[in-house]
């Protein structure tokens, strides 16, 4: 397991032990109010991986647990968001929550819930462990966050710089020099 900081990074910004609790309290909350439903956690490969096991975990509920991925993309150069992997499983009449690493734009966040919505969920909620408010540029509504965090790029527990560091067990921001925007 990776100990000692990643030299692109500057600090730690949320320790080990802080994401724990609050991936706790965010487990509990959704166990409570998806009491006795058909609730499924649907996240986004690969950054949601880490905070869907452990959130799906903190649930104590019985939970359905499917993967979407999307392809890349360059806000402000026209890209848009395309799915590479589709669901699984039927989410007619079932309640989902979305679980995401991080919202930052909006826009990812935006698409996919249009699409899981043509679906016909009893209910649609979003999750997300990071949130970047000052990038939004889609206004998405999100029921459960776990931090609000500043404009940084930010490693770690899933999220990446060009598919390394997310495997570090807490979520830290890269040095300004590293940051290539
Ligand atoms: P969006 O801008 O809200 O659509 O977010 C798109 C995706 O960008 C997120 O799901 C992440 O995969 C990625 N992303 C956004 N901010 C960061 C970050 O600080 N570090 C790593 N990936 C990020
Ligand atoms: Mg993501």
């Amino acid at each position: 397991m990776p100990t000692t900081l990643p030299d692109v990074c500057d600090r730690v910004l949320i320790t080990e032990a802080a994401l724990q609790e609050r991936v706790r309290e965010l487990g509990s909350s959704i166990a409570a109010d998806f009491d006795g439903e058909d609730l499924r956690l649907i996240t986004v490969l690969k950054g949601g991986l880490f905070f869907l096991a452990d959130l799906s975990r903190a649930c104590a509920a019985p939970v359905a647990l499917d993967f979407l991925a999307v392809s890349q993309y360059t806000p402000g150069v026209g890209g848009t968001v395309r799915v590479t992997k589709d669901l699984s499983d039927d989410i007619g009449g079932a309640c989902v929550v979305l679980v995401e690493d991080v919202v930052d734009t909006g826009l990812t966040v935006h698409y996919l819930l249009s699409l899981l919505r043509a679906h016909s969920p009893k209910r649609l909620e979003v999750c997300t462990l990071l949130d970047k408010p000052s990038r939004r540029i889609a206004e998405v509504p999100i029921t459960y966050t776990g931090f609000s965090m500043p404009d940084r790029f930010l490693v770690g527990y899933g999220l990446d710089l060009s598919g390394r560091y997310r495997n570090l067990p807490y979520i830290a921001s890269l040095r300004d020099e590293v940051v290539l925007r």
